[in-house]
């Protein structure tokens, strides 16, 4: 029988849902909060496509987040505000189509929610329904608190977001700590008024570590923290920061946990190199 009769591997990849892992329940909103209550912390990373959001659900990520980091971290934007929900939703629909166990959170872009509550949940359908997203993350404090009860009495879970909201990175006046002396009341307000409105959860991002120790004491919803310290039920990374594929000078909450830009990069450069000494196909390779 010759060679190209017998069936191959799917050349180019294997489609969704592929990881070796066995399917395991799938995490909800309610088991964020029952970790809370027990003290056991939960974690978060962002993803953005097939193989990164099965090899995170693999290893037991609890959430995977579409997030509009995209913009900076896939587009190639130098900031978020640039990202539309047109280009969100088919990287949200390639992580909800590869993740089995984690809940699949999708951020709304600026300019697709702030202008009024029915903006919001419109909005919030589209990553639903086209994309397949479990809920939804937008950034904000008491101003948003209207989206907040919009899109959870319509049926779509809200993850809120205080503190540095990189959306908001020009009128902050640039990434600075949130909640800082007296701010810090504020910020525990934030966080109550949007679990009021009915946010299932609260990513808070650059605050005092003590000050989102308070806001997780003072709120029945899980907090996570993003430099926010250690007292936060769950923790999130932007996951090429953490893992080390995007370079140069990273914030002072970021761990780097691997070098996948220095895996790549001598893997591309040994690629090129066979490929030039034509050691690369092989005769193993060839048909
Ligand atoms: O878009 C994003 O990646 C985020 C995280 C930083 C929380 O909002």
């Amino acid at each position: 029988m010759s060679d190209s009769s017998t069936e191959q591997p799917a050349p180019y990849g294997s489609g969704p849902a592929a990881a070796s892992a066995p399917p395991t329940r799938r995490v909800r909103t309610h088991h964020l909060r029952e970790m809370k209550q027990r003290g056991e912390k939960f974690t978060m990373l962002t993803a953005y496509e097939q193989y990164a959001a099965q090899t995170f659900d693999e290893a037991g990520i609890d959430v995977l987040l579409v997030g509009d980091s995209a913009s900076n971290n896939v587009y190639g934007n130098e900031t978020s505000l640039p990202v539309t929900v047109d280009e969100l939703i088919p990287l949200t629909r390639a992580v909800s189509r590869s993740a089995r166990r984690a809940l699949v959170v999708a951020d709304l872009p600026f300019g697709s929610y702030q202008a009024s509550p029915e903006q919001a949940y419109l909005t919030g359908v589209r990553f639903m329904k086209e994309a397949g997203a479990h809920a939804v993350k937008l950034e904000g404090g008491l101003p948003m608190v209207p989206q907040v009860r919009k899109l959870t009495e319509g049926g779509i879970p809200v993850m809120a977001h205080i503190g540095f909201t990189p959306q908001s990175e020009h009128a902050l006046g640039g990434y600075r700590v949130q909640g800082r002396g007296a701010a810090a009341d504020r910020v525990v307000e934030e966080a109550q008024a949007l679990e009021s409105a009915g946010a299932f959860a609260v990513v808070m991002e650059m605050v005092p570590g003590d000050v989102a120790g308070e806001v997780t004491k003072s709120v029945g919803i899980p907090t996570i923290g993003i430099g926010a310290g250690v007292d936060c039920d769950g923790q999130v990374l932007v996951w090429q920061d953490a893992f080390g594929l995007r370079t140069g000078r990273m914030a002072k909450f970021v761990k780097q946990y691997a070098d996948v830009h220095g895996v790549l990069l001598e893997a591309a450069r040994e690629y090129a190199a066979d490929v030039k000494a034509q050691t690369f196909p092989g005769p193993e390779h060839t048909f």
